[in-house]
């Protein structure tokens, strides 16, 4: 039906006869003529229709938003001062010469291009939002991140190979989707949370290199980056160590975004254990484009008398560290009751600061309410430490390690984001030498870091049960711009191995055998040494697209409850699908 695309055109297609269909995305009648922006995939183009053809300006008079066009005509330049230069095409017009109008539109909920509309409008009429040139590029850009995995993972003898939905729970540790068996009365499948045994018994028969582009379900608490479903670029292999893997992944990430972006990363991407990154960041993923770093002071304050900070500093499981702020001197009260609120979401009790108008005189040059409780040398200590310069500001965090992390790992990028101290660019990183096990103090267990089929980085069993919680595991995350791109690692390969850590886990050898008896037994037979990762490929279009959450790179995307607004799924079922399914439903009581 076309001959172009309304984005493509430019001075080169002057006085050339052309054809393009396109949505109306603005009608302006000025004077005797009318110009309607015309767009499609690749962008607007502003189409002229002149008066002279009596019945063509008519038609052009009844054009409305989003009608569908179909316009021939001659391109031209556009006349002396009206060159559009925000405009691609914006050098040129389409003199129209024929209309046809494809298809009318209802008024529609809302302008295309305005910026402010409420997200459930967006996502209710999802179909006109993804018209948007922002939506079309960030489909467009998804489509070529996908591309290029494939093509990279297939060079490289990955073979794409798909696995059950309809399948046992796998955990991941987050809530399972459950789908009822109808010719299994009173049983239920789950939606995987991801293929990881699946892929692991591809491994096991041979397969040698495996990958999928694969919808994974999980039930959890929503967040920016988190959707029910959402994707991975889901991958295994046979006879490689850590090394061989991460070395593979980083080739192939250096490549996707030297295709895709035209970025370099050049160097190699840096390491770093999981201990440091909890020390230094207060974060398994830390953002690495801020400079800001947390700094242990324990060990100067356990003779204090305050016992805010003498109590944790003391504690084996507490932690006191001080966060610099560069120039934070300039913090005003207000600012400082706003960063106590925003940590004390994160479970601190408080937030002390130190400002420092003159570090070269001591304690008078500084300005603090927590100063009369601390000893010269102390003060002294930090500002040595925290490299504090005049104008600064140190905060401070006091209470359980995992408080004190969380809350000052999360005031850093708070407060770098407001005091414009995020640098520009891609920081990649490496995390590893995970803790293969964390405790659970309220059901007092242990559970996996990762995943129950991570393998310790001992071969030595005795070891393993001698001390669970100093043992590392052989995981690892790989990391950008504080975000958590993808997670693998090296698995169990023997079955005593296995079981080991299953029974560590807390899970006897009947609960093993049920749920994991197919695994148990396949490790029996011949199991390859292998490892593996999956990347959240939403995660990855969205820093790539400069999106603020992985629904903007989703083209129909969940609610923060978990709904789909354009179809309004989830839904009631009949009563005869109930049965079908031997559910019955509790009728809601009656009101005493
Ligand atoms: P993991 O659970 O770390 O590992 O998931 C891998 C990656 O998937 C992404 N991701 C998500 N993205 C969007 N919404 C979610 N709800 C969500 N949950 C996870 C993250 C994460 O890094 N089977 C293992 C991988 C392996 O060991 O090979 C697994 O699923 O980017
Ligand atoms: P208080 O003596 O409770 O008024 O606290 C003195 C200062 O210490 C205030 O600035 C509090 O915000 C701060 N503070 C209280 N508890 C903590 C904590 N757990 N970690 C860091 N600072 C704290």
């Amino acid at each position: 039906m076309r001959t172009h695309f309304c984005g493509e055109l430019n001075h080169q297609h002057i006085d050339q006869q052309i054809t393009v269909c396109g949505w109306v995305n603005r009608r302006r009648d000025h004077g005797g003529v009318i110009f309607v922006d015309l767009r499609d995939k690749k962008g607007l183009l502003q189409v002229v229709f002149d008066p002279d053809d009596a019945s063509m300006f008519a038609l052009a008079e009844s054009v409305r938003n989003e009608y569908v066009l179909k316009v021939t005509g001659k391109i031209r330049a556009r006349p002396e001062g009206t060159v559009n230069p925000d405009m691609p095409t914006g050098e040129v017009e389409l003199l129209a010469q024929e209309l046809v109008i494809l298809n009318s539109s209802e008024t529609p909920p809302f302008q295309i291009d305005d910026d402010d509309v409420h997200d459930d409008i967006r996502l209710r009429y999802r179909y006109m939002d993804l018209r948007r040139p922002e939506m079309q590029y960030r489909m467009q850009l998804r489509a070529r991140v996908t591309h290029f995995m494939r093509s990279w993972l297939e060079e490289n003898e990955f073979l794409d190979i798909e696995t059950p939905m309809l399948t046992r729970a796998t955990p991941e540790g987050a809530r399972d989707y459950l789908v009822p068996s109808r010719t299994h009365s009173g049983s239920f499948f789950a939606l995987p949370q991801s293929p990881q045994l699946f892929k692991q018994l591809l491994m096991m028969s041979g397969m040698d290199r495996y990958y999928q582009i694969v919808r994974c379900f999980r039930d959890e608490d929503l967040r920016a980056d988190r959707q029910p479903e959402f994707t991975q670029l889901d991958i295994e292999t046979s006879f490689m160590d850590e090394e061989g893997i991460m070395g593979m992944m980083e080739t192939m990430v250096r490549g996707l975004f030297k295709t895709v972006m035209s970025v370099e990363i050049d160097a190699d991407f840096l390491r770093m254990s999981h201990a440091d990154a909890m020390d230094r960041f207060g974060s398994d993923k830390p953002d690495l484009r801020i400079s800001l770093e947390l700094k242990t002071i324990s060990d100067l304050l356990t003779d204090v008398e305050f016992k805010v900070f003498s109590g944790p500093a003391n504690d084996a499981d507490g932690r006191v560290a001080a966060l610099l702020v560069p120039g934070g001197n300039s913090l005003s009260r207000k600012d400082i009751d706003g960063y106590t609120n925003f940590v004390s979401v994160y479970g601190a009790k408080g937030l002390a600061y130190i400002k420092c108008n003159d570090v070269s005189q001591g304690r008078e040059g500084l300005q603090s309410p927590i100063l009369k409780f601390l000893p010269d040398e102390a003060i002294t200590e930090i500002l040595a430490r925290t490299g504090a310069k005049a104008g600064d500001l140190i905060f401070f965090g006091a209470d359980k390690t995992s408080i004190v992390n969380e809350s000052l790992g999360a005031l850093r990028i708070k407060v770098a984001q407001d005091l414009g101290l995020v640098e520009e660019g891609w920081k990649f990183l490496w995390v590893v030498d995970f803790p293969m096990f964390e405790r659970d103090d309220r059901e007092n267990r242990w559970n996996a870091l990762h995943h129950p089929f991570t393998a310790p980085s001992t071969d030595d069993a005795d070891e393993l049960e001698a001390n669970p919680g100093g043992m590392l595991s052989r995981a690892y995350d790989m990391v950008l711009n504080g975000t958590e791109l993808g997670g693998g690692s090296i698995r169990i390969h023997q079955n005593d191995m296995q079981q080991r850590v299953l029974k560590l886990l807390g899970i006897d050898e009947q609960e093993a055998e049920d749920k994991f008896g197919f695994l148990l037994n396949a490790l029996r037979y011949g199991c390859p040494p292998h490892g593996g990762i999956a990347f959240g490929l939403d995660r990855m279009v969205m820093l790539m697209a400069g999106a603020s959450s992985i629904r903007d790179v989703m083209a129909f995307p969940k609610t923060q409850t978990a709904a789909c607004l354009l179809t309004s799924a989830p839904s009631p079922v009949s009563d005869r699908q109930l049965k079908e399914l031997s559910i019955r439903l509790r009728k809601p009581q009656a009101e005493a």
